[in-house]
C-alpha cells in the first residue's frame, strides 16, 4: 500500500486541505493582508480580486445544510422521488456500494462480471472501439489517457501485455475520421482470421437513442458482420445502457443476438457526466487493464471524506464554496483547469463537460477551460497573465512521475548554454515552470490554487474525479440550479431529428 493510502496526516493550516490522495492548497486565492506583497498596488488588487476568509466562513452553515439535504436524498428513495427532477444522486454512494457487493458476494457481483467479460474480449480481439459521446465517453477517455502509456496504440503486443489498442468513435458525425478508422480496422483479407485482426466494440449510451452513437454502431455493425462469422460478430460486442426501463439500445442488442452477459446496466439514478464509476467507465477501464477496484476505492474514500469531514476541512465543500464565491460574488466567469501533464488533458475535457452541463443553466454558470501546461503557457499564458481579471486558475499537479526522472545531460560545446542545469531532470524543470508561473500570477494578483496528486494512479484519479463531481453538485445548489439533467442539449437533438424526419 502506498503512503497516500494511509490515514490523513495532521491538520493543515487554513487554506490547505488534504485527503488520503489529493492535497488542495488555495492560499493564493485568499486575500490575506499579512502576506508579503511586491507593492501596495498588488495588495489593493488582491483585496478586490481574491476571496476573503470571512466570505468562506459565511457559507459554512449553508454548506452543512446542503450536505445534509444531499445525504437524505442520496439515501432515501422517497426523498429522491419528491425532489426536483432529475435527482441523480446515485453516483455518490455507488462506488462504496459496488465494493461492498463485491465483498459480500465475491463470486457473483458486477465487478466480477465486468472483469470476466473484459478478459474474454481481450482474448478475442487486439483492438477495441468505444462508442459514446458526452458523459458516455469522456470519463473513459480521461482514465485511459491518464493511465495507459501515451503511445499505447503504437506499442507491440508484448509491450502492451496483450491489452487491446483503443479508439473512440460515435462522438461526432465526422465522415472522414470514421472512414479512416474503418480503413485501419479492415482485415487485410476481408475476413478477420486471428486475434490480431479482430476488434471488439463497446457501445455506451444511457438513453440508447443518441444519434451520433447509434449511427456509428449501425455502420460499424454492418462491417463487423462482413468481417466475422455472425456468431463471432455478436461475441465481440458489449453494450452499456439503461436496462430499467430497457432502452432502445438494449432492444437493439437483443435483436442482434447479444447474450444477456454482454449488456451492462447504467443505473437510472446516475446521469451521463456522473457515470464514470458505472459500467460506462468501468467496462472500458477493465478491458484496458486498469484496476477498477482501486478506482472505486479512491472514489468511495472521497465520498466518506465528504460525509464525515468538518465543513472547513472538507475538500468538495470548500472547492465548491471557493468557486462559487469567485463566480457569484467576485463576478469571475472563467474557470481554468490548468493541468501540468499532457496525460490529464482528457480529465480537463471531462471537467469542462461536468461544469458546462451541470451549471450552465438559467442564464448563469461559469465557463470552464482546460489548459495543458507547459504547452499552453505559450498560448493562453499571455491572457492569464495580462488579460481580463475574469478567472480563477486551478492547477492540477502530479508530484511523482510514473517513470524515472530523465536528466537533461550534456551537449558537446554547450552551444545551447544549458550546462548549468545539466544535472536537472524534466520533473525539476516542470516544477520550476509551475512555481515560476504561480509566482508571476501572484505578483500581479491573479488568483490560483493547486490540486496536488502524489502520483497518477487509479486510486488518486478515483478520488479527484469523485471530488470534482461532488463539488459540482454542491456548486449547483449554491447557484440555485439543478446540477442534473441537460435540458439545453435536448433542443438540438429534437431539431436534428425533426430535420432528418425521424419524428
Ligand atoms: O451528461 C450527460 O447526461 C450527457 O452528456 C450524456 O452523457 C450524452 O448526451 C450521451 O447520452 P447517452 O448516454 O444517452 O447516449
Amino acid at each position: 500500500m502506498s503512503p497516500h493510502h494511509q490515514d490523513s496526516p495532521e491538520p493543515r493550516p487554513f487554506g490547505v486541505i488534504s485527503t488520503k490522495g489529493v492535497l488542495w492548497d488555495f492560499r493564493q486565492a485568499i486575500f490575506d493582508e499579512g502576506r508579503p506583497s511586491p507593492s501596495p498596488r498588488v495588495v489593493e488588487l488582491r483585496s478586490r480580486h481574491y476571496v476573503r476568509k470571512p466570505q468562506l466562513d459565511t457559507l459554512r452553515e449553508r454548506l452543512a445544510e446542503l450536505r445534509q439535504q444531499i445525504e437524505h436524498k442520496a439515501l432515501s428513495s422517497e426523498a429522491r422521488a419528491l425532489a426536483p427532477q432529475p435527482a441523480d444522486h446515485g453516483f455518490i454512494n455507488l462506488p462504496a456500494q459496488l465494493l461492498e457487493q463485491a465483498e459480500r458476494h465475491p463470486r457473483d457481483n458486477l465487478l466480477v462480471r465486468i472483469q470476466h467479460s473484459a478478459a474474454i474480449l481481450r482474448e478475442l480481439a487486439d483492438r477495441i472501439v468505444i462508442l459514446g459521446i458526452g458523459g458516455s465517453y469522456l470519463g473513459a477517455r480521461a482514465l485511459t489517457e491518464a493511465l495507459l502509456s501515451t503511445y499505447h496504440n503504437e506499442l507491440a503486443v508484448e509491450a502492451r501485455r496483450s491489452i487491446p489498442r483503443c479508439y473512440f468513435e460515435g462522438n461526432g458525425l465526422d465522415n472522414d475520421t470514421l472512414a479512416d478508422l474503418l480503413a485501419l480496422l479492415q482485415p487485410p483479407q476481408g475476413m478477420a482470421r486471428s486475434r490480431q485482426e479482430r476488434t471488439a466494440l463497446v457501445v455506451v449510451s444511457k438513453s440508447g437513442t443518441t444519434l451520433e452513437t447509434a449511427a456509428a454502431f449501425r455502420i460499424l455493425w454492418r462491417h463487423w458482420q462482413q468481417w466475422h462469422p455472425r456468431e463471432l460478430a455478436a461475441r465481440l460486442v458489449l453494450v452499456v445502457t439503461e436496462t430499467q426501463p430497457r432502452s432502445r439500445l438494449y432492444q437493439v442488442a437483443q435483436a442482434l443476438g447479444l447474450p444477456q452477459e454482454a449488456i451492462f446496466p447504467m443505473p437510472d439514478d446516475v446521469g451521463g457526466r456522473f457515470s464514470v464509476f458505472t459500467p460506462a467507465g468501468l467496462v472500458p477501464a477493465a478491458i484496458l487493464g486498469l484496476d477498477i477496484s482501486q478506482l472505486l476505492r479512491g472514489a468511495a474514500d472521497m465520498t466518506r471524506h465528504f460525509w464525515e469531514h468538518p465543513v472547513e476541512q472538507n475538500l468538495p465543500l470548500q472547492f465548491a464554496a471557493l468557486n462559487h464565491l469567485f463566480f457569484a460574488s467576485l463576478g469571475k466567469p472563467i474557470r481554468v483547469l490548468s493541468v501540468w501533464s499532457k496525460k490529464l488533458e482528457g480529465l480537463g475535457l471531462w471537467y469542462d463537460q461536468l461544469v458546462s452541463e451541470s451549471l450552465g443553466k438559467n442564464e448563469t454558470g461559469p465557463t470552464p477551460i482546460t489548459a495543458v501546461q507547459t504547452r499552453d503557457l505559450h498560448s493562453r499564458g499571455q491572457q492569464h497573465q495580462e488579460g481580463a481579471r475574469d478567472r480563477i486558475i486551478h492547477n492540477v499537479i502530479v508530484e511523482r512521475p510514473g517513470h524515472s526522472p530523465i536528466p537533461l545531460g550534456q551537449l558537446d560545446g554547450n552551444t545551447d548554454g544549458l550546462d548549468p542545469i545539466a544535472g536537472k531532470t524534466v520533473p525539476e524543470l516542470l516544477q520550476a515552470a509551475w512555481q515560476g508561473t504561480n509566482l508571476a500570477y501572484a505578483e500581479d494578483a491573479r488568483p490560483t490554487t493547486d490540486l496536488v496528486l502524489p502520483q497518477l494512479d487509479e486510486y488518486t484519479l478515483g478520488q479527484l474525479m469523485q471530488m470534482l463531481m461532488l463539488s459540482t453538485v454542491i456548486e449547483g445548489r449554491l447557484l440555485g440550479v439543478n446540477p442534473y439533467g441537460q435540458p439545453g442539449v435536448e433542443a438540438y437533438k429534437r431539431n436534428m431529428r425533426w430535420l432528418l424526419a425521424l419524428e
